[in-house]
């Protein structure tokens, strides 16, 4: 059998909100804000910004430079590097399908509270209500044979939604979804910034932001926290930006378009922290409950605090709570599908099954593996498949990327690549920093993950644990074992 066409972004445009909306997502809105305000405020923008030229754009490039130049899935260009990287591949593919996987149920979780919102249904205590009435959480593992019929729902929603996305031609699906979404997302926000900004507290929100404490500057911790928040932002390592640069038609400007991305990255998360912090200050001046007490991350900001200041906002709350929530679908939609777009990729390139049942496939096995976290015992589990997969598979998966493209590939060729194709140029400078400052930093951060998992760590996930550490080394090691249907597959 010989490859299917291959599929090429129609603009450059259509590429570009696809990048930004891929980038875009949950960490922006709830995880950006904490960690920055528990990072030094204002002078956690130093770490960050090195961080984003050191880690972020270098090695969103060595992404684009490899797509670009290869024109293939991930599995095939390891293979062609060295046939024996590609069980690194599929390695890497199985922790971005197991992201998707829980990250769907949040979203789910997200869309369950955008219908909440219109009636403020948690009432007085939302804590509970998330804890109770949401997840109906039991820490006990015996949990995960009670499914909760609403979240069940939403997660099916979602995944439909992402299979009706990705299953249609790329310009089509993630194109056409990213140019409507992506804009409509930065419409709101700045509507519920400037909003934000005229209630009473918040310049004691936003001045914590700016204002810095520059001790943190020379805690090893702060630059840590600086670069994992660029990687987890940026979708560093997932192979998205190396698919999507692979669909790019000849011609295309690289370098700038990757600093383009990022900057308007973190560009959307600094906008978008300054009116999570002027709510949090209207938050802390109305009910006297000190600041630092609401900025909570994740989970705890969107579906616990965010409620708790949507019921003293008045009626406002009904129109900003569906928004805030919409925001939150619209972000994790558009990092979703990217998630799932490199992992069919390599699926239907390596077993040549056509766009649309490779689609089919993914969606369905990553349903029934998201059915685990619908159940009672579903957040306990997401909670431990995240530290996991984040803290530690990911970012080892990372340090790998940055051997086999930094070592072992002839690096000189991404070089040439990149700048025969952009108007700004890279050289020896970028090949310092992907062969040996990258490294080292994603070393130290792979250990602090490991220290603090380590010392997290009970019984239960250390066995959930266990269980995705074979899981991972098992089935990439099936994979590339699986003789490939397509004849081009294994050419040079
Ligand atoms: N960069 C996106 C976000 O910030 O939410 C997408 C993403 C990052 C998804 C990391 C999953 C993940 F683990």
């Amino acid at each position: 059998m010989t490859e299917t066409k291959k599929s090429e972004w129609n603009s450059n445009f259509a590429f570009m909100m696809a990048m930004i909306g891929s980038a875009v997502g949950l960490g922006n809105i709830w995880r950006f804000p904490n960690v920055l305000y528990s990072n030094g405020g204002g002078s956690f923008m130093i770490p960050y910004i090195v961080s984003l030229f050191l880690l972020g754009i270098s090695f969103v490039l060595v992404e684009y430079a490899v797509g670009f130049k290869f024109k293939r899935s991930l599995a095939r260009i390891l293979f062609a590097v060295n046939k024996k990287l590609e069980p690194v591949a599929w390695f890497i593919l199985l922790i971005v399908f197991l992201i998707a996987t829980y990250y769907v149920c949040v979203v789910g979780w997200d869309l369950i509270y955008i219908f909440l919102s219109l009636t403020k249904a948690w009432g007085s205590n939302p804590d509970l209500f998330f804890a109770n009435n949401v997840l109906q959480a039991t820490d006990s593992i015996s949990g995960i044979f009670t499914i909760v019929p609403m979240v069940f729902v939403s997660v099916f929603a979602i995944w439909f939604m992402a299979w009706f996305i990705i299953k249609r031609d790329l310009n089509d699906g993630i194109g056409n979804v990213s140019k409507v979404l992506l804009p409509v997302l930065c419409l709101i926000v700045v509507g519920i910034v400037a909003f934000s900004l005229t209630l009473p507290g918040a310049s004691t929100g936003y001045t914590q932001i700016f204002t810095p404490d520059w001790s943190a500057l020379t805690n090893l911790d702060v630059w840590l926290a600086a670069f994992g928040q660029i990687i987890f932002s940026l979708s560093l390592g997932m192979a998205i930006a190396m698919t999507y640069a692979s669909y790019l038609p000849e011609g295309s400007k690289l370098v700038d378009n990757a600093i383009i991305v990022a900057f308007s990255n973190s560009g959307f998360e600094v906008f978008n922290s300054i009116g999570t912090f002027s709510i949090l200050g209207f938050m802390a001046l109305t009910t006297g409950i000190p600041f630092n007490d609401l900025v909570t991350e994740g989970t705890g900001l969107a579906f616990v605090v965010f409620p708790q200041v949507f019921n003293i906002m008045g009626d406002v709350a009904y129109i900003i709570g569906p928004l805030f929530f919409i925001c939150i679908l619209f972000a994790g939609i558009t990092s979703l599908i990217a998630l799932l777009e490199g992992v069919c990729y390599s699926i239907s390139e390596k077993f040549l099954i056509e766009r649309k049942k490779t689609a089919t496939a993914v969606c369905i096995v990553g349903f029934l593996i998201s059915i685990l976290f619908t159940t009672s015992a579903g957040s306990t589990i997401l909670g431990v498949f995240d530290a996991y997969l984040n803290n530690f598979a990911l970012l080892f998966a990372i340090l790998l990327e940055c051997i086999i493209f930094g070592w072992i590939y002839k690096f000189d060729d991404l070089i040439e690549t990149l700048n025969n194709n952009s108007t700004i140029k890279v050289g020896k400078t970028w090949k310092t920093v992907i062969k040996y400052i990258l490294p080292i930093c994603i070393a130290g951060l792979w250990i602090q993950g490991v220290l603090s998992t380590i010392s997290t760590v009970d019984s239960l996930s250390a066995t959930i644990m266990l269980i995705l550490t074979v899981v991972l080394i098992v089935v990439p090691i099936i994979f590339a074992k699986l003789p490939a249907i397509n004849e081009h597959y294994y050419d040079a």
